[in-house]
């Protein structure tokens, strides 16, 4: 974790420069989480200040002045003390952070056995005594480790959370917990609303814009490892030697946090360039083809392969969107995914780098119902992948819609490690006007029982390789970060950030638990605010689905831009991008039939989960119009018609996002008034969009009901 290139002094600096508080007028937004505003409790003060005095951290790398800095930081803020860095523990109330390694002191506790359980990045805090001083101790076997410990503590005060007796012990039960940028070279952001790219390439690798330290910190502080800087749709240009010293450069300063770099690259970079300009399938190199299978490509990877690791010897490894929206893949040479995937990873391996083979495809030929092709196309392949290969899929089987069945993949691989893709940033979920809270949607996918091994098969347990046994595990998240300054776009886009990153180190996490560690480390602590933003939180999501796709409606939005309703778009260059295809209402009803007298999609999942969804009668009605086509005049739970019910639910969607608005109002006066004014204006923006997929829906829809 040492950083050679970037000088501790330059860290410091930045790392004051970026994250200079608030504003004299307010607060902008720019801290995110990590605020360290001062403790109000008197009692809690004392506490804290009695106990987190001054601080050993023996170790001299770039990693250990990053903790002694934050902690610095964050205990000034908090505790607004003046925190004594020691060689020695002298001082009563020293917090004393090192591993077995750098700390004999450590060792002399007799926890050697509970420390190595710790892993590579887990860590200890525990409250302890040395000759009758008190003292609290964080541990790991790494710094990594440390740093996230150091962060927990730091975290701990702010939530106010028990002080007194700590004895948190902690470790991730994902390996792999990364971003996904979907950025281009031009500084644009594929369904990014924040602004533009953090990343400046073209003042890269010369001047280190501070945001990227601050980028890092925050990351770190939540446990996310690595990022993929590249959108998807990758541009082959990144891959050209200038470029990857400018990649250099980024990875320099993510690694004393703990982050390691990643590349989204295009499958074609071996052939020339494309003539046309845009085209989405030309590469760097100056052979005639891409194919997995000829020696030359193959070549060609290990070369680049070399290239990149002798500039980023910790370079995390690549990122493949393959034959997918135009992508170029090896099944234009006649191959499969795992030819492809398989040549990737044959590159990278001798450096320890990874393969991330998207599922993400939905080639028309494979079956005419867009929800059963990624499963057609991967399962026969299960096996077939290196070691060094995962398959990332998207949490369901269309395209993070605001609510879809999970993925029939997961559970379905059980010798490919299948890393799961989750949508931070809200494409389909109202961009950064409206106010989403994901992490009840999350915790929805992975609390889903496939029942793959019986019943207790959640997709958590897919993921976190304890059902299958995989060797490695993933987790990636589309970021919603930009060069906004509050980050997101909206205030609570960060709550979303934040929730991934708690949900990557331990999805057992509730939403709840997250929201309000969010809430008192970004808004407030007083309990009333809390819980107050809490229930609007909580709720959010189920209102986002009512007045947008109720019942497992989906993919009805605006074409291209995907923000507002559009149920009667039909003409488009696919059928499988338009809304008809996707709801099919007719005058006898609504939804698309994919039981067993359909698609038959619900074959793709275990039973009896498929028997469940197959059964109108029993499938959830939160998933009715995803698998069955429905009689308008068809009875649901509730006694009304689907009909009414549809009625009712957009209705309830647009009660709550007002009974958002009403709520937020109350707390004026409460919450720093620059972002109160920031979400009420999102909030009346929210609202009239709210609105108009309401109305837009139920009138084009009640032309068929009626
Ligand atoms: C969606 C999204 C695209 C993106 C694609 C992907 O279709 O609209 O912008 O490239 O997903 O995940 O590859």
């Amino acid at each position: 974790m040492n950083c050679k290139r970037v000088s501790h002094t330059l860290l410091c600096v930045t790392m004051f420069l970026a994250s200079a508080g608030p504003t004299a007028s307010g607060d902008d937004g720019y801290r995110l989480w990590l605020k360290y505003d001062r403790l109000t409790d008197p009692a809690r003060l004392q506490t804290g200040r009695e106990s987190f005095s001054a601080a050993v951290v023996p170790g001299h790398s770039t990693t250990v002045s990053i903790i002694r800095e934050e902690l610095k930081r964050g205990l000034d803020g908090l505790l607004g003390i003046d925190l004594l860095l020691n060689e020695t523990l002298s001082e009563t109330g020293t917090i004393l952070i090192g591993t077995l390694r750098t700390s004999p002191t450590v060792g002399s506790f007799g926890w050697d056995t509970e420390i190595k359980r710790l892993g590579r990045e887990g860590f200890l805090i525990r409250s302890s005594a040395i000759n009758n001083q008190p003292v609290t101790v964080i541990t790991a076997n790494t710094e990594a480790g440390l740093l996230y410990g150091t962060f927990a503590l730091l975290r701990l005060i702010q939530t106010d959370a028990p002080l007194e007796e700590l004895d948190v012990t902690s470790r991730p039960r994902i390996e792999y917990r990364l971003l996904n940028h979907w950025d281009n070279m031009d500084g644009s952001i594929e369904r990014g609303y924040a602004g533009q790219s953090l990343w400046q390439w073209d003042q890269l690798p010369g001047q280190i814009d501070p945001r990227y330290v601050d980028y890092a910190r925050a990351n770190a502080s939540l446990g996310i490892n690595g990022t993929v800087v590249n959108n998807v749709n990758a541009n082959p240009i990144l891959l050209q030697a200038e470029y990857i010293e400018k990649l250099r450069a980024l990875a320099d300063v993510f690694r004393p946090y703990g982050i390691k770099l990643f590349l989204s690259i295009r499958f074609s970079s071996p052939l020339r360039p494309a003539s046309q300009a845009g085209s989405r399938r030309g590469g760097i190199g100056d052979l005639a083809t891409a194919d997995p299978l000829d020696p030359a490509v193959r070549q060609w990877w290990k070369d680049k392969a070399k290239e990149i690791y002798d500039v980023i010897p910790d370079f995390g490894g690549f990122l493949v969107k393959a034959n997918s929206e135009g992508m170029p893949g090896p099944q234009d040479y006649g191959r499969h995914h795992a030819d492809g995937a398989n040549m990737l990873a044959e590159a990278l391996e001798p450096y320890g780098g990874i393969v991330m083979w998207r599922a993400f495809v939905y080639d028309a030929e494979t079956d005419p119902d867009r929800a059963k092709r990624a499963y057609k196309e991967f399962v026969p392949l299960d096996g077939v992948f290196a070691s060094n290969v995962f398959v990332q899929a998207k949490n369901g089987p269309i395209d993070f819609q605001p609510r879809e069945p999970v993925h029939p993949l997961f559970g379905a691989l059980p010798k490919t490690p299948l890393m799961m893709e989750l949508q931070i940033t809200q494409e389909y979920l109202g961009h950064s006007k409206h106010l989403v809270y994901l992490a009840p949607m999350w915790k929805e996918y992975l609390d889903f029982d496939t029942h793959a091994q019986g019943p207790g098969s959640p997709v958590a347990k897919v993921i976190d390789g304890s059902l299958h046994d995989y060797p490695m595990t993933g987790i990636a998240g589309v970021a919603n970060t930009g060069s906004d300054r509050n980050w997101c776009g909206h205030l609570f886009g960060q709550a979303n950030w934040y929730a991934f990153g708690r949900l990557a180190w331990d999805h057992q996490l509730s939403a709840e638990t997250i929201a309000d560690e969010w809430i008192r480390m970004t808004l407030s602590r007083d309990t009333q605010v809390v819980q107050t933003v809490r229930s609007m939180m909580l709720g959010s999501w189920e209102a986002c689905i009512n007045y947008m796709t109720p019942l497992g409606l989906h993919h009805i939005m605006q074409a291209g831009f995907h923000y507002g309703p559009q149920p009667s778009y039909a003409r488009a260059p696919r059928q499988d991008w338009t809304s008809v295809y996707y709801h099919r209402a007719d005058s006898n009803g609504v939804g698309f039939d994919r039981s067993s007298t359909g698609s038959n999609a619900t074959s793709q999942y275990f039973s009896p989960v498929r028997e469940r969804f197959d059964n109108l009668e029993t499938c959830p009605e939160k998933y009715l119009l995803w698998f069955h086509h429905v009689p308008w005049t068809h009875e649901m739970a509730s006694g009304r018609t689907l009909w009414e019910e549809m009625q009712h639910r957009y209705d309830l969607g647009i009660a709550d996002v007002e009974q958002m608005g009403r709520t937020w109002q109350m707390l004026e006066g409460r919450i720093d008034p620059e972002i109160f004014s920031h979400v009420r204006a999102r909030l009346e923006t929210h609202l009239k969009d709210a609105t108009a997929w309401r109305n837009t829906c139920l009138d084009y829809f009640g032309k068929f009901a009626k």
